[in-house]
């Protein structure tokens, strides 16, 4: 006897509620992952994925590249934003105009209608890279969302509450899924667990995450 009904999967996209203010657009960015992954090995080729230094010292396990007008930096002096790389100099690379469509229609689509985001930060993760629970406060308003697109590799998103003490949810995230928050949850901790070993017929061994701001 067959259950093909039930054995099929719900059709894509759809959204899952992580609370107030947050939600999981479950494979909204499959349409476009050749794209957007066109965008990520052009805007790599200006300027190469890198470990960069945290305040305290260390290197990050996770290589980051920017694009758009603000590129998010770390380093001895701390984090911020800048309008150049701080390597070369040059301004980072313009923000693909995929990217920035998929960023508005997501943002839109989770109740944050006129996202104007004005920086991508790129983060790549190879297996073990972790990135630990933190807030995006950097930016200089909080009234527009974050909106933060996973290709590649699955892992395991935390998403946490206003207090760093608050124990986070554990969101499983797979290739083209998107998460956005913003209101009441713009300053919630998140943060993503230890990448297993894996394979992505379009990634290879690595997961992708573009993540979305309003910097200034
Ligand atoms: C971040 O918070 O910058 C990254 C989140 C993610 O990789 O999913
Ligand atoms: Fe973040």
């Amino acid at each position: 006897m067959t259950m093909d009904l039930f054995e099929q999967a719900p059709p894509a996209p759809w959204a899952e509620a992580l609370c107030e203010g947050a939600v999981v657009l479950r494979r909204f960015a499959v349409a476009t992952d050749a794209e957007l992954l066109d965008g990520i090995e052009r805007v790599a080729k200006q300027v190469p994925f890198r470990q960069m230094q945290t305040p305290g010292g260390h290197t990050m396990s996770v290589a980051m590249t920017c694009c758009g007008d603000w590129g998010w930096v770390t380093d001895r002096r701390g984090y911020r934003y800048q309008p150049q790389d701080p390597v070369s100099g040059e301004p980072w690379p313009a923000m693909p105009e995929v990217f920035n469509a998929l960023a508005v229609d997501a943002a839109e689509t989770a109740g944050y209608a006129g996202f104007e985001p004005d920086s991508c930060l790129i983060n790549r993760y190879s297996p073990g890279a972790k990135m630990g629970l933190h807030q995006d406060k950097d930016e200089d308003d909080f009234d527009q969302p974050i909106v933060s697109v996973s290709l590649g590799v699955p892992a395991t998103f935390q998403f946490g509450g206003l207090l760093r003490s608050e124990r986070p949810q554990r969101v499983p995230l797979a290739h083209g899924d998107v998460v956005v928050w913003g209101g009441p949850a713009r300053l919630r901790y998140h943060g993503v667990l230890t990448l297993k070993t894996s394979d992505h017929p379009l990634t290879g061994i690595y997961r992708y995450n573009l993540t979305f701001r309003r910097a200034w």
